[in-house]
């Protein structure tokens, strides 16, 4: 195959890109078979203070893009600490009512949604975030763990309240938890990755109401998980529990120090591509971008063109991708 979704089309995967509106030129729908709103579906968009929607404008032109060009669409993102907009410091009833109001707005035009977003702290604790909304939750028996019945957990009640919605309403669209860092078994030095096995438990807890797991993959120069390969192997353990694995916002760090024209960021790409075919419940990949130059990380160079405003040229990260789809 000549193009990336046609090459993970055959292999069964869905192979996406996140954009906005303004980069919907046509190899958008040419290269991917799935779109992620990189920003036009956060709550800083479209959330009202009661959770209410409202400019839904630009998520429209995404989700109707998508559905002409039979792309899914994966919705970014309902409950997050960040881009809260008029959502910051809601309570769980009002994160619920947006949850509905948004899960019933695009219903199954929305293929995946990302329920909960990054709500595990950074530094490899393995704890929760410690701001809002996660400030909602309460360890009533102080055990240090939000998994008793007394509990008050966001994680909990918010994909116990997208599940109610998608069932009450006869949806089939999957529910997801997305986050960065939790790609790997280990991190560097391999020490244990704690936040990821914390989302590990999470999701093997609250299995009856999460669908898919994104495994977010902002990934730095020869990351640990690729280097010591056990991002297979993690991708592996979650989807023995019965959810979906994605890799949701793939960019790679290009390390210019070694002057190799890019070679080594296409061998780590065909790395995490080889981990998710070798996989069977790894089901879709999304780089976060189509260019370098419009990337949130232009300076790493991270993506799979150069080039911009619809005129874009394939790296060789590109080639190594779609010869790994290929090859099934
Ligand atoms: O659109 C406005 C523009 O009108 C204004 O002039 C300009 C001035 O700053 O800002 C523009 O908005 C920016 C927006 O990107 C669109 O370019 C925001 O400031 C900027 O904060 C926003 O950054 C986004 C970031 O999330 C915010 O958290 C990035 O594009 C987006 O790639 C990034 O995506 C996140 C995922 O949602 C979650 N995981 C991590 C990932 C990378 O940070």
């Amino acid at each position: 195959e000549t193009t990336l979704r046609a090459a993970a089309a055959k292999a069964g995967l869905f192979f996406g890109v996140a954009a906005s509106p303004g980069r919907l030129s046509s190899i958008v729908a040419q290269e991917f078979n799935q779109l992620t709103p990189e920003n036009d579906m956060k709550p800083s968009t479209i959330a009202t203070s009661s959770g209410g929607l409202q400019n839904t404008g630009n998520a429209d032109t995404l989700v109707n893009y998508a559905q002409s060009n039979n792309m899914l669409v994966r919705g970014h993102t309902l409950v997050w600490h960040s881009q809260a907009g008029a959502l910051q410091g809601a309570s769980q009833a009002t994160l619920n009512t947006f949850i509905g109001n948004a899960l019933t707005r695009w219903g199954n035009r929305i293929a995946y949604w990302d329920v909960v977003n990054e709500a595990l702290d950074d530094n490899n604790t393995g704890a929760r975030r410690t701001v809002w909304p996660h400030t909602l939750n309460r360890d009533a028996n102080g055990d240090g763990d939000l998994f008793d019945a007394g509990d008050t957990d966001v994680i909990r009640d918010s994909f116990i309240r997208a599940k109610q919605v998608v069932q009450a309403n006869g949806l089939s669209t999957k529910l997801c938890i997305n986050d960065y860092d939790v790609e790997g078994l280990t991190v560097q030095g391999g020490t244990p990755n704690r936040k990821a096995n914390a989302l590990y438990d999470i999701v093997r807890t609250y299995r009856q109401y999460i669908d898919c797991v994104g495994f977010q993959a902002h990934f730095n120069d020869n990351p640990n998980s690729i280097i010591s390969n056990d991002l297979q192997a993690n991708i592996q353990r979650f989807a023995d529990l019965g959810v979906e694995v994605h890799i949701t916002e793939l960019d790679i760090d290009d390390d210019l120090s070694n002057n190799d024209i890019g070679q080594g960021q296409a061998d780590n790409y065909r790395k995490v591509v080889r981990a998710c075919l070798n996989v069977a419940g790894c089901t879709g990949i999304t780089v976060w971008g189509i260019a370098d130059s419009e990337s949130w990380r232009a300076s790493e160079r991270g993506l799979l063109f150069t080039g911009g405003n619809g005129n874009y040229q394939k790296k060789a990260a590109y080639t190594a991708v779609l010869d790994e789809l290929n090859k099934g």
